[in-house]
């Protein structure tokens, strides 16, 4: 008891020393930066926030900063974006300390979306791994090798919950869930900053776009954004919180509006949620001319909406340099106040003090780093198990997958050979020339064991004007010189030769990201004419899908075999997806985001709310909430993914049936991998609220856990669920559970669970 006390007590002084540690801390860079800034003019302190880039890396907007190195020197410049490699950092560094009047270092940004040169598969494919520890490393990774080229400000994780495929940027995210989302927002933070931003290692994180950047009308980027709070605070917001939960140093603003005001200039969302509600005490940027985008939604002329970004609490300005060229005139007519612009100064300054910045601001430039650290066969090690893991098997008919690695292979289809479109959108520091094809991750697995037929077969399109929209960065998509019915009967001839036909098919890199939306989600013409052609031969078929979205694969699904969904796997791609294919790695991915049958289902996601008139089955009834031509489920739902081998759930069982506040339930289920694979499963938890005071959820997933189960064997799992697992936000928008009955769930995927029941007294 004693020695309890005891220990008790050392831990209290260690928690209060650290307390107080951290107020030193504090105090000591207020002071620093309160010295500084006294020294600094207004002008000075308006440069602070002014982010440029000079060009050179992807320009998502039509402007580009010029007269970078005059506006360095002048301190009109807080920090730049698109310029690599520790001697080009560096010598613009120098030119910021060695010769503008107070010597403020820059922050040096980039976006670093999913590894820098060591390129992982998209976002939305990585996800698909639920697991976590990868995710947390790939983003270590990236830090490593960002760092190491100078870049230790990241615009990145990008954690928009989206339900809508349409929207190009779905590739960018983790799908559709808040919980996940949150989750791998939380890893990625982690594996950014690590736990010491001042190391040389670390990078700072943004999380962006705040906020609910994925819910634009008609799934078109930029578009306006419109929803309940009960929505944005359950569903969207989330995630962003975790990650400022987590720590993340940066915010980004958004394009969207949010209840009608541009999240550039949204007063209550940049101040009175983010700070205010959620204690944020770092900085927010804004998107690329964003806050010039506001004279677009009608906000007022450059100088009005500049004062409206700051007033709101937007703290540094990107490219457009509205803040540079009329915040002052503004605080001459009183439009802005000195304390608005000393806040956002301060403000960025704190994060280069976090930074170590002042300390040495050269602690990111040394350039025997890059070859040390970028990558490293490590670094490609970690990306070809991402890959790996990112995969999705959808459908495995008679169990043509993993092929023998033996007998001959027809290869074909557009990205079978195809380098350029391995790495997927946003890899602005990827680099092409690296990426493993598909045809030569095969050939360095099976080497003479197989053989391998290939031809192309189609063109990704056929359409010569949709191409050219799809090669702004250089040619992803490359229209044969062969016409489409020669291609075709090449790829049926070599069929004809071959034990199982592999068709890598899919998407080109650009036909998602940023200012990428379809509305048609099918694969394009000249691959489904392909794919039509291959299964009339009746040989064993397997779709290599290729996208960064979901798509309507109603058609492939009943004509293929196999189906993987490979994402865009990143530089590792063809060694990952044939240790995928061949059975070296048994796939274990799970969707994040659902399959729909067809573009009417959009939005669709499986945490949907009942209606009055729910429709058990998908069996259409007369006056129920369903439609006449397609049934009310998707093709593949969250949570959806195969596996070499089988497992089978039993033994559901609960600790007790009904907890109070301060209790929680143990939940155990049983699982047995049944085949004779060993496996990984994601085990899944879900819950729903059944009475409440507001609309729930039918399933929200609670929590999960990937477990390796050698075949034959049985494991056992166990969730813990107590009442903080049942709040939500109630029609006051507060933060709580309400009594009542649950219902649990556990299973493979969101559809086919075994369901259990408690209560919740309060
Ligand atoms: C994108 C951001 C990105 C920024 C800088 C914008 O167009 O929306 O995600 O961080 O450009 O590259």
């Amino acid at each position: 008891m004693r020695i309890q006390k005891i220990f008790i007590g050392v831990l209290i002084i260690m928690f209060s020393c650290q307390d107080k540690n951290a107020d030193l801390e504090d105090g000591k860079m207020d002071e620093y930066i309160s010295n500084l800034m006294e020294k600094m003019t207004v002008q000075e302190k308006i440069g602070q926030l002014n982010l440029v880039t000079p060009g050179g890396g992807i320009l998502t907007g039509s402007v580009v900063s010029t007269d970078v190195e005059k506006k360095i020197k002048e301190g009109a410049v807080g920090g730049i974006f698109g310029i690599y490699g520790p001697e080009k950092v560096g010598v613009a560094q120098k030119i910021a300390v060695e010769e503008s009047r107070l010597g403020i270092p820059l922050l040096f940004g980039s976006d670093v979306i999913h590894g820098y040169k060591t390129t992982f598969p998209i976002l939305l494919g990585l996800s698909c791994s639920w697991d976590m520890e990868l995710i947390e490393k790939t983003a270590r990774v990236a830090a490593t090798e960002a760092t190491a080229d100078g870049i230790f400000w990241n615009f990145s994780p990008m954690v928009d919950i989206a339900r809508d495929p349409r929207w190009g940027r779905i590739a960018e995210g983790a799908g559709e869930d808040p919980y996940m989302g949150s989750q791998i927002a939380k890893a990625m933070v982690k594996g950014y900053q690590g736990d010491d931003l001042t190391k040389a290692n670390t990078m700072m994180a943004t999380v962006k776009h705040f906020a609910l950047y994925g819910a634009s009308e008609a799934g078109r980027d930029y578009n306006t954004v419109d929803m309940s709070r009960l929505r944005m605070f359950n569903d969207y917001l989330p995630p962003y919180k975790a990650a400022i939960e987590a720590g993340a140093g940066c915010v980004m603003s958004s394009f969207n509006d949010v209840d009608g005001i541009p999240a550039s200039g949204n007063k209550w969302l940049l101040t009175e949620l983010l700070r205010k509600q959620w204690g944020f005490n770092g900085f927010v940027v804004s998107d690329y001319t964003s806050v010039n985008e506001m004279i677009a939604h009608g906000m007022g002329d450059l100088q009005a909406v500049s004062a409206l970004a700051i007033k709101a609490g937007l703290d540094m300005d990107m490219v457009g340099e509205g803040f540079l060229t009329t915040l002052e005139k503004s605080l001459n007519l009183g439009k802005v106040s000195e304390d608005d612009i000393n806040l956002a100064c301060r403000r960025v300054l704190e994060a280069k003090y976090k930074l170590g910045l002042f300390e040495d601001p050269f602690r990111y430039i040394d350039e025997s780093r890059p070859e040390e650290d970028i990558l490293t066969a490590e670094n490609r090690k970690v990306a070809s198990a991402a890959a790996a893991r990112a995969c999705v098997l959808l459908k495995n008919e008679n169990k043509v997958l993993p092929l023998k690695k033996s007998g001959t292979i027809a290869l074909v289809g557009p990205l079978a050979n195809s380098q350029n479109n391995m790495l997927g959108t946003w890899a602005p520091t990827g680099r092409h020339n690296l990426a493993v094809k598909i045809i030569d991750g095969f050939k360095n697995l099976v080497g003479d064991d197989v053989e391998i037929l290939y031809t192309k077969g189609a063109n990704i399109v056929d359409d010569t004007t949709y191409a050219k929209k799809l090669n702004v960065f250089g040619e992803k998509v490359n229209i044969d010189r062969r016409s489409p019915e020669e291609m075709i009967k090449e790829a049926l001839s070599i069929s004809a030769k071959a034990d199982v036909i592999v068709a890598v098919v899919g998407e080109a890199t650009e036909m998602t990201g940023e200012s990428a939306n379809r509305t048609n989600l099918l694969l394009p013409e000249s691959q489904k004419k392909l794919i039509r052609a291959l299964a009339k031969t009746g040989k064993p078929l397997v779709l290599v899908m290729m996208t960064g979205r979901p798509l309507a694969l109603v058609e492939e699904n009943e004509l293929a075999d196999a189906i993987l969904q490979t994402w865009h796997p990143g530089v590792e791609a063809g060694n990952a997806i044939a240790d995928v294919i061949f059975g070296n790695y048994n796939p274990s991915g799970k969707l994040t985001a659902t399959f729909p049958r067809n573009v009417g289902q959009i939005p669709i996601y499986y945490s949907i709310r009942n209606t009055g008139r729910p429709q058990e089955s998908d069996t259409f009834q007369k006056f129920k909430s369903n439609y006449l031509d397609v049934e009310n489920s998707p093709l593949f739902p969250f949570g959806y993914g195969l596996s070499y081998t089988t497992f089978q759930y039993s033994d559901f069982k609960l600790s007790k049936k009904t907890i109070a506040t301060n209790e929680s339930i143990s939940i155990t289920v049983e699982i047995k991998n049944t085949a004779d694979f060993d496996g990984e499963e994601v085990v899944q938890l879900y819950v729903r609220d059944l009475v409440s005071s507001i609309t729930r959820p039918m399933k929200e997933l609670k929590g999960f856990e990937k477990v390796l189960i050698p075949k034959g064997e049985t494991k056992e799992i166990t969730f813990e669920i107590s009442e903080k697992d049942l709040r939500f936000y109630n029609g006051s928008l507060e933060w709580d559970s309400e009594a009542g009955n649950f219902e649990v769930f556990v299973g493979g995927n969101s559809n086919d669970c075994l369901k259990e029941s408690f209560t919740l007294v309060k």
